[in-house]
């Protein structure tokens, strides 16, 4: 006995001991907070300031001595970046930093189904995972408020509710692998000219209603545990150190609790960055960098300056406490979570998201009826007029594929998004593989036939001649360079034809086809939806206009694809039967866009902007405030957004409103939230659950839709919300709610949509509160912002 109770006593001093020996912050049965508080007191001050701070392009250090490994940030956000070297932009030369390229975040603004954004966040994650990457940078919630912006295509569209939908679940996937969304530029970055100069002005309801939602939702709901500051200033004042945008707002109001980094190259201001809500600063680019110090890092805003403000008494030890309070909680989530998903690159499932949120966010602008041409081998005569899409493989004969962008890279280029697929399949080989698919299928038929019986040799060589061909013909010459970021495209786009020889050579091979399938667009090289930079006109570049005009004059059976994340002008419209938007859609671009165009894959991409005719039509440009105005040291350029809470749809309908009625002229070419599908969708009269409600209520309204066409096929049902009385003014409709529901022909299914007081709340600029005004309101259902289909009258009730 008296062994037994030694033995249990010596047990027992040993699992103190032990107890003991863990401390605090290492002891992952103890609560966050208190870790974080543990840490803290065990920092050193140069280990603390080495912390807030990049320690090379992309890493931050970590705490060596207490066990806290690097921090590794990377871009994000359409897949993770290959190295660089430590200290410059040169690629590392890795071997093993190849990835999935997914569809740009406009494509998956463009599915409208928040499950794909999921989906899209999670696969990114294990692709970080693998790669060690701890921070990933994006997504990104810029409005568009302008289709000139170069960096649309990295963000989700002009409408601040459909992007707070789309970023929750981006976020909320990436992060349940472990790895931190960086959601960025926060805020007002809806430009890209002078990004560095523009000091925005915009009004207090402008601000909250339509440019800060998109954050607000990816941190309140999504719970993002990063957000990036944006290069341009906000009341003169640098959005990576702006007391407004980050200690008021984003911090005290939202409560956000993760880190605020600054975009690279954004700091420019110790003090600013010391009180002013910067808690990690990336990408300065000192005199150190270029001059050679020995540790150009100790040069950052954050780093020597601060630590001597500090030593000089200038600075408290608050702020900084408060950084690495916030870094070391980042920490936590990322490389110190023991229990981490595994990480995989490349893998099977990546490309099949990659794929699937491709072909559903690509979005079918036109599809008129047009007469199918005499074939003159075949002699069939003209049919009966058809849609031209989609095309029917085994029924069309000639195909011809015309325009740089069927055969152009479009994953590498456009700044910091630029990417290293492991593989991208082009528009052409895409649009290949269906016809070679198809002629083995024949060959198959054949050999059977052969085999049967050699007098079946006439249906034999019948059938051989069904055989769809494919041709090619480049059209315009655009951006011909070879390689970008060191990742070099596979296939030459070197060509010296000049542009009538181009344009002579499509117009010959057009004449001859069943159908011309045109790629153009943008294409990711400076000016044309790239980072830096902002398109320098609306309209297609590189004289694709006059190509698509020559081709006209001999075949009218054109598709056009088109590809960016940006509209653009399409001046000969009423003569193309049929245009496809296609975005840059990434690895599996040729396969996605092969299998909408010949309707393997029904569409059902909605536009997440407005597509205007012209510029004119769009708040930013009628109102002349874009870019601004140059101050008169030429350091600053004023950029006031005049058109206020009327960006898109908003500014579309207010014009409307103005003129009383529609002019043709002033419509833009498809509106916000259109896209049509291979089938027929019927919205049927909307109902709602009540006809009054109070403050603590929802409104349920209730649409029957219904497939009558004779495919499967998605609709997107859209809620708009109408404030009938309001006392100030307000956008026409704002969408509210949304619901995309997969039907089989004949089906019909009931959507039901709630909304409740938020959705009928305006920005108080006078109490700085989110109010809604008792009264009548109506929900607006369509299946776009330019078609609205019912109607339902209701009230909020006095409180
Ligand atoms: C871009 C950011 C990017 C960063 C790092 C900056 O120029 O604006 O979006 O994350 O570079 O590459």
């Amino acid at each position: 006995m008296k062994k037994l109770t030694m033995t249990l006593l010596t047990l027992l001093a040993t699992n103190g001991l032990q107890a003991q020996q863990t401390p605090v912050y290492l002891d992952e049965t103890k609560p966050m907070e208190q870790r974080i508080d543990d840490a803290l007191g065990r920092m050193t001050l140069d280990e603390k300031i080495a912390v807030i701070h990049a320690q090379s392009k992309f890493s931050s250090p970590g705490v060596k001595r207490l066990g806290f490994p690097d921090l590794w940030t990377d871009d994000g956000p359409h897949g993770v970046r290959p190295d660089v070297l430590w200290d410059e932009w040169v690629q590392a030369g890795q071997t093993n930093d190849s990835c999935v390229a997914f569809p740009a975040l406009t494509c998956l603004a463009a599915t409208w189904n928040p499950d794909l954004a999921r989906l899209y966040g999670e696969s990114l994650g294990e692709e970080a995972l693998y790669r060690n990457k701890n921070v990933m940078l994006g997504p990104g919630v810029n409005i568009l408020r302008t289709p000139l912006n170069g960096r649309n295509f990295e963000y989700m569209g002009e409408d601040p509710w459909l992007a707070s939908r789309m970023v929750v679940p981006y976020v909320q996937g990436l992060q349940s692998k472990g790895v931190a969304a960086c959601v960025k530029h926060y805020a007002l970055n809806n430009d890209e000219e002078y990004r560095h100069q523009v000091n925005v002005i915009v009004s207090d309801r402008a601000l909250h209603e339509i440019y800060l939602p998109a954050f607000k939702a990816a941190v309140q709901e999504g719970g993002a545990w990063a957000i990036m500051g944006a290069y341009n200033l906000y009341k003169n004042q640098h959005n990576c150190h702006n007391d407004i945008m980050l200690n008021k707002i984003l911090k005290q109001d939202w409560g956000f609790d993760g880190v605020v980094i600054s975009d690279w190259g954004g700091c420019h201001d110790t003090d600013e960055a010391v009180k002013n809500g910067l808690d990690l600063e990336f990408g300065t680019w000192t005199d150190g960098l270029t001059m050679g110090k020995t540790n150009a890092y100790d040069s950052y805003y954050l780093a020597d300056a601060y630590k001597q403000g500090i030593k000089e008494g200038r600075y408290s030890m608050k702020e900084l406490d408060e950084k690495v309070r916030r870094l070391l909680r980042l920490f936590y989530r990322t490389t110190m979570k023991r229990e981490k998903p595994v990480g995989f690159l490349c893998s099977e499932s990546h490309y099949e998201a990659a794929l699937k949120i491709a072909q559903e966010g690509i979005v079918l602008l036109k599809n008129e009826a047009v007469k199918e041409r005499r074939s003159q081998e075949s002699g069939v005569r003209s049919r009966e007029a058809a849609p031209l899409l989609p095309i029917d493989v085994t029924k069309t004969k000639r195909i011809l594929v015309v325009g740089e962008n069927a055969i152009k890279m479009m994953t590498v280029g456009g700044g910091s998004s630029s990417l290293k697929a492991q593989h991208e399949i082009l528009p052409l080989d895409g649009i290949r593989a269906r016809l070679n698919a198809q002629t083995s299928m024949l060959n198959a038929q054949c050999s059977n036939l052969n085999a049967q019986c050699s007098n079946l040799n006439a249906q034999c060589s019948n059938l051989n001649a069904q055989s769809p061909t494919l041709d090619y013909a480049r059209g315009y010459v655009g951006d011909t360079v070879q390689s970008y970021n060191g990742v070099t495209v596979g296939r030459s786009l070197y060509e010296t034809r000049s542009k009538e020889e181009l344009i002579s050579e499509a117009v010959a091979k057009a004449k001859e086809a069943d159908v011309v399938i045109f790629f153009g667009g943008l294409n990711k090289s400076d000016h044309q939806d790239c980072e830096g930079h902002d398109r320098l006109s609306y309209d297609l570049p590189y004289a694709q206009n006059e190509v698509i005009e020559a081709i006209l004059k001999v075949n009218p059976r054109l598709v056009y694809v088109n590809i960016s994340g940006n509209g653009a002008a399409l001046p000969w419209l009423d003569k193309v039967p049929a245009v496809v938007q296609a975005w840059f859609i990434g690895s599996e671009a040729g396969e996605a866009i092969a299998s909408v165009l010949t309707g393997e894959v029904n569409p059902s991409g909605k536009l997440p902007f407005t597509w205007y005719a012209s510029l004119d039509q769009c708040g930013a440009h009628a109102t002349g405030s874009y870019p601004g105005t140059w101050r008169a040291d030429h350091q600053i350029i004023d950029e006031e957004y005049k058109e206020g809470l009327f960006v898109g749809y908003r500014w579309i309908d207010k014009r409307k409103e103005e003129s009383g009625k529609w002019k043709e002229e002033s419509l833009p070419l498809f509106p916000f939230g259109y896209g049509l599908s291979y089938t027929t969708f019927k919205i049927g009269k909307a109902t709602t659950d009540k006809s009054t409600m109070t403050a603590d209520e929802a409104i349920t309204v209730t649409i029957p839709v219904t497939n009558t066409g004779l495919r499967a096929g998605a609709e997107t049902v859209q809620l708009y919300v109408h404030d009938v009385e309001a006392s100030v003014e307000r956008p026409y409709k704002e969408l509210k709610a949304f619901s995309k529901v997969f039907l089989q022909p004949g089906e019909t299914r009931q959507v039901s949509l709630t909304i409740d007081k938020r959705a009928l709340s305006f920005y108080d600029d006078q109490t700085a509160q989110w109010t809604a005004e008792p009264g009548r309101f109506e929900a607006l259902i369509g299946s776009s912002s330019g078609q609205i289909v019912s109607r339902c009258a209701f009230s909020l009730l006095p409180f």
